[in-house]
């Protein structure tokens, strides 16, 4: 039978092969190794290219059978820690008979999913039944994206495979209800996905956060939200007062990166989050200052320059970020305070994958959703606040909102 496949005149321009093969030329001259713009703006065409060049039956296997196997063998060599195996000896090939003494597993059974991680080139064959790392298996030998890829694999994937069944359930409306949601569905619990995860693979969040926060641009990079022009500017300097409050920080990754990168702009930093979140807390440098706080009580740090609040709020309904907000509004200085918020805002159009995969994760989790700009002014306009401007600094990744008191 003749392959199913849309024509060329009816497939939009993006899609069209030539035209990306010469995206592709165009761009890849231009690419600088090291440079995340460049290699995210070829990745992007590249990947349009493969989509173009596969027919729908591949589209299906690719979805139906690759992926979920392969989220099923990295599961496996995640648990028999086969990639830090690989790594010892200096990370020497070894054969599926090492690998199997070395992980305490069956040959027949190692060999077989040996094949399919080098098939789906997770790690590398480097003769008959010889194998090595690559640099994705061998940043799995990492705790914090070890654990954050599991909690994914796990936590999330469990959450996301029950969204088909609950939107059913409900009619196909869009949930709102936080303790309704796929979440409670595939985790058979009525917890809230915050309490599952604090019982259940709270490690495995918290280096989710931290692994996913160290793999792409941060507010306070250079060249993303100019720190030290806004934040610098009319600063009161005193070392009694607060520069930097990160509300719901989880373990500090971003205070101590914004302290590397500025660390000559005065002011104490203030860590929050709750006290089992805070208790997790080690190795933070002695000018960040931990401090357990419930985000839905009144904010106890008073006229700090700027509280930033990270990927907390697309966790909660409307209602809880305004109580969220509003428990911080009385504790900012006017004309002096302003709200960072750092979370993505949602593009009227050629929204990036990364974006609506987490508005997805988002629905399935918490029944909550990424926002748009329109969102955003109105969540900021009904308590009293004003959107000063969303400097967004990368395609895909989150921006940072500033807002003021109005
Ligand atoms: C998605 S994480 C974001 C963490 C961090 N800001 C980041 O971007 O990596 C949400 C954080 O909100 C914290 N959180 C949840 N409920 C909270 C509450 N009521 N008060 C304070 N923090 C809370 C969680 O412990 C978690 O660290």
């Amino acid at each position: 039978m003749e392959p199913l496949y849309i024509s060329s005149s009816e497939a939009p321009k993006s899609r069209d092969v030539p035209t990306l093969l010469r995206q592709l030329a165009a761009k890849g001259s231009n690419f600088v190794d090291g440079n995340s713009e460049s290699r995210g703006e070829l990745l992007e065409i590249a990947r349009s290219l493969c989509i173009a060049l596969e027919t729908p039956m591949e589209a299906i296997l690719r979805m139906g059978w690759a992926q979920p196997t392969l989220e099923a063998v990295v599961r496996t060599a995640l648990d028999l820690k086969l990639f830090d195996r690989m790594e010892d000896e200096d990370g020497s090939p070894k054969s599926s008979a090492q690998l199997a003494i070395m992980t305490g597993s069956d040959q027949v059974l190692l060999s077989r999913i040996l094949k399919h991680l080098a098939s789906m080139e997770v790690i590398i064959e480097m003769g008959t039944d010889l194998y090595g790392n690559t640099r994705l298996s061998k940043s799995l030998v990492d705790s914090i994206y070890r654990g954050g890829f599991r909690f994914c694999l796990g936590t999330l994937v469990t959450a996301c495979r029950a969204l088909p069944e609950q939107l059913a359930n409900t009619g196909y409306r869009n949930p709102t209800e936080s303790l309704q949601s796929a979440f409670q569905l595939g985790h058979h619990t009525k917890l809230h996905a915050f309490e599952f995860v604090q019982k259940n693979d709270f490690v495995g969040f918290n280096n989710h956060m931290a692994g996913y926060s160290l793999s792409r641009a941060r507010w306070c990079d250079p060249g993303c939200f100019p720190v030290e022009e806004i934040l610098g500017k009319n600063l009161r300097g005193d070392k009694n007062d607060v520069l930097l409050v990160d509300v719901g920080g989880a373990t500090g990754h971003d205070l101590i990166a914004f302290h590397e990168q500025y660390p000559k702009l005065p002011g104490r930093l203030v860590l929050q989050d709750l006290p089992v979140t805070i208790a997790e807390v080690e190795g933070l440098p002695d000018i960040i200052e931990p401090m357990a706080h419930d985000f839905f009580t009144k904010q106890p740090v008073k006229g700090a320059r700027a509280y930033y609040i990270h990927s907390c709020l697309h966790d909660w309904p409307d209602d809880k970020c305004q109580e969220i907000l509003n428990n911080i509004i009385p504790a900012m200085t006017p004309g002096y305070s302003s709200i960072l918020i750092n979370e993505n805002v949602v593009p009227e159009k050629d929204a990036h994958w990364l974006t609506t995969s987490l508005d997805m994760i988002m629905i399935s989790v918490f029944a909550t959703a990424e926002r748009t700009e329109k969102d955003w002014n109105e969540i900021l306009n009904s308590v009293g606040l004003h959107l000063v401007k969303i400097w967004t600094y990368e395609r895909g990744t989150q921006s940072l909102i500033e807002a003021e008191l109005r």
